[in-house]
């Protein structure tokens, strides 16, 4: 199947690694043009140097902290000329709170949320240009499951839902389509489960065993199932959420 993404113009909100990264690795092997950011420059520089060895599509990468409204603006913003445009919009950064103090939820409001409210109403204009517009939010299944930690993340994830469908009710008379995608614990090197899987094997094996496949999900696998959803080829789906958990949550969403 072709998922229509050659000549595409996606943005990443959080790209230099982890599943922000491999989708934006995934799209560039599709032959779309990718723009990324991150805070860590090296991080960019890095991702942005992969990327372009890619495909034949434009990169463009940016440092920047999306905590930072006006930063958050220019980067869109930016992006948007140095790709020709915006097709697909991606919010894929967090700021991951685990403390659940006034910090971490004041974290979650402006990264889960202010980011991609910002991101959304910086790149309205040329999603409305394009033919096969699409906004989608990374999410968690701490959306919808208590994982055992109190938290802002989980209710960040949380309004990142409502506020989909919010757009696609808005906006799809402008052909513009808004989804959020839930994953579960996720396995790639270098990241979050990765570090759970060196410090806490134990624990780790016990996440494993209560997945029906019996493992993690991979990065590539989450990237597979955003790419989809975000490319012309998902084109029906819309105003909704997708659990992309590999069964982890026993229940039906
Ligand atoms: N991994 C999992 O198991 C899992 C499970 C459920 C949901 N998710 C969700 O999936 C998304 C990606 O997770 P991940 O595990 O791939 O994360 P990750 O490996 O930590 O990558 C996050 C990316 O976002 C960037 N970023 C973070 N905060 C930023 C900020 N304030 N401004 C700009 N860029 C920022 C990071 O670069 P810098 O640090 O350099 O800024 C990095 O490029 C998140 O929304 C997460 O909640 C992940």
């Amino acid at each position: 199947m072709d998922l229509g993404l050659k000549g595409r113009k996606a943005v990443i909100l959080g790209g230099s690694r982890g599943i922000g990264f491999y989708t934006a690795q995934l799209m560039a092997n599709e032959g779309a043009s990718v723009a990324i950011c991150a805070r860590n420059a090296d991080g960019v520089t890095w991702a942005t140097a992969e990327l372009e060895a890619c495909g034949d599509g434009k990169v463009f990468g940016a440092a920047v902290d999306l905590t930072d409204g006006d930063a958050t603006r220019a980067f869109v913003r930016e992006a948007g000329q140095a790709l020709g445009g915006i097709d697909i919009l991606i919010h894929n950064a967090s700021g991951f709170d685990s403390s659940g103090d006034e910090d971490g939820w004041l974290r979650s409001f402006k990264v889960d949320m202010m980011a991609g409210v910002r991101a959304v109403e910086e790149a309205l204009p040329l999603l409305k240009a394009s033919d096969a517009a699409s906004i989608t939010f990374i999410g968690s299944m701490a959306s919808k499951f208590f994982f055992g930690r109190r938290s802002s993340y989980g209710p960040a994830k949380a309004a990142m839902r409502a506020y989909a469908n919010e757009l696609a009710q808005s906006f799809g008379k402008d052909g513009i389509r808004a989804n959020a995608i839930s994953p579960g614990a996720v396995h790639f090197p270098g990241g979050s489960w990765d570090k759970v899987k060196q410090a806490q094997p134990d624990f780790y094996a016990k996440v494993e065993k209560k997945i029906p496949l019996g493992r993690l999900g991979t990065a590539e696998e989450i990237a597979r199932i955003i790419a989809f959803v975000a490319s012309p080829a998902g084109l029906w789906i819309n105003a909704t959420h997708i659990a992309a958990d590999g069964g982890q949550v026993p229940a039906v969403d």
